[in-house]
């Protein structure tokens, strides 16, 4: 790379780009993007608050996974006030399936930040973006970029892999050395002057600072693939440190692969009088605020109704003791590193022995609907049509 200033992060050794180069990256990643971009249901807005919403759900989830979510969300609580003043178990219910459900509570604590200290208006300073509760330095970026146009940078999952490329860093970009770095070259890729007499995008509105960060993401995610990059239709190809040094495989170095642990869980179908006995996970711990049915890890490899440890540990949390009757189904699934094999069966509470740890109702099936509830547990009910 010819035109390049010295990196200090990493003792003066890494080369970040400048002059021709910046200007050729610009104009070709725009012209690329005006053709190519993704047509997604929040790129027509600039609207902070709809901004807000898309990019909190969009944080380790899918395009496709939060298409679904997003207008139906929009619709219920469509401004910071609705969503302050509603109910902890309505926001969840509208996230149930997203999955990361600490996002949802922290969008809900948000909205009350901004009715309360900003007068129901979302913040236009990027430090008070940064201050609400679940917005870190990538959501701050786009929000301001996106609905403020201001010069903010953005590294996520695509661009911290597309810039890693660009510049051939060969190490980890995640670790602070390369993370630092990508950070300075996110922001040194930006536009130097806000340019508003172009509609780059097809349903763009004119934000040039927004538009090119969403054109790294897209160049990203569609051409800049982790495996097997389509370096053949990528317009920077020849600005790309990577794919001429041919080492398109190698980087981004891997992550340490994670240590993936198997682990067995059971849940409890306990039904009375037609209602079954949810209860609702608390603060602190996995899927809090949450409802399911009483499940617990499973440590023994007896028949569960020998396994003390777990009878023990469900009488606790829901205050009955139980009887366990018959084996259900079984889902497997992943939690962060947990892989989990979940075996489902038919209970019976029997008498009242403590008071119970965790919030319990017994629900009639026809309610069971209106519970937020997580995934596997709403599979229970799919799979035994509660
Ligand atoms: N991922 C995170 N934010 C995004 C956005 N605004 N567009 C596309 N992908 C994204």
């Amino acid at each position: 790379m010819k035109n390049v200033i010295k990196n200090s992060s990493k003792q003066n050794t890494f080369s970040l780009p400048k002059g021709k180069w910046l200007k050729d990256f610009r104009q070709k990643l725009l012209a690329w993007y005006a053709e190519h971009a993704r047509i997604l249901p929040w790129r027509g807005t600039t609207d902070p608050y709809k901004v807000w919403v898309s990019e909190i759900m969009l944080q380790q989830t899918t395009t496709a996974a939060v298409e679904g979510y997003y207008y139906r969300f929009l619709e219920r609580f469509p401004n910071p006030q609705t969503l302050a003043e509603a109910e902890d178990s309505e926001v969840l219910r509208y996230w149930e399936g997203l999955g990361y459900y600490r996002r949802a509570v922290q969008l809900h604590r948000a909205a009350k930040v901004i009715v309360s200290e900003h007068n129901g208006q979302f913040p236009d300073a990027c430090d008070k973006i940064l201050a609400l509760p679940g917005v870190g330095r990538y959501t701050a970026g786009a929000i301001s970029s996106i609905a403020y146009h201001q010069r903010t940078p953005i590294l996520e999952a695509n661009t911290i892999r597309l810039h890693a490329r660009l510049l051939a860093y060969p190490d980890d970009p995640t670790k602070s050395v390369g993370n630092k770095l990508l950070w300075q070259m996110a922001e040194l890729v930006l536009p130097e002057q806000n340019n508003n007499t172009q509609n780059h995008g097809r349903n763009e509105p004119n934000t040039q600072y927004g538009i090119f960060n969403q054109a790294l993401m897209d160049l990203g995610s569609m051409v800049c693939v982790p495996k097997s990059p389509d370096c053949f239709n990528c317009p920077v190809v020849k600005l790309c440190q990577t794919a001429l040094k041919g080492l398109q495989d190698a980087i981004p170095a891997l992550k340490k692969e994670q240590n993936f642990e198997e682990r067995s869980e059971a849940a409890l179908v306990i039904e009375k009088n037609g209602k079954y006995l949810m209860m609702r996970y608390p603060e602190g711990v996995r899927w809090a605020g949450l409802w399911d049915f009483p499940r617990h890890v499973v440590l023994s490899e007896k028949p569960l109704e020998y396994d003390t440890d777990f009878c023990l540990a469900i009488q606790r949390m829901i205050g009955y003791k139980i009887a366990i009757l018959s084996p259900l189904t079984t889902i497997r699934h992943s939690v962060t590193r947990f892989k989990i094999t979940l075996n489902a069966y038919f209970a019976e509470t029997l008498e009242k022995c403590s008071k119970s740890e965790y919030e319990i109702q017994w629900v009639k099936e026809k309610d069971l609907a209106k519970l937020a509830l997580n995934t596997t547990g709403r599979k229970i009910t799919k799979l035994c049509k509660l």
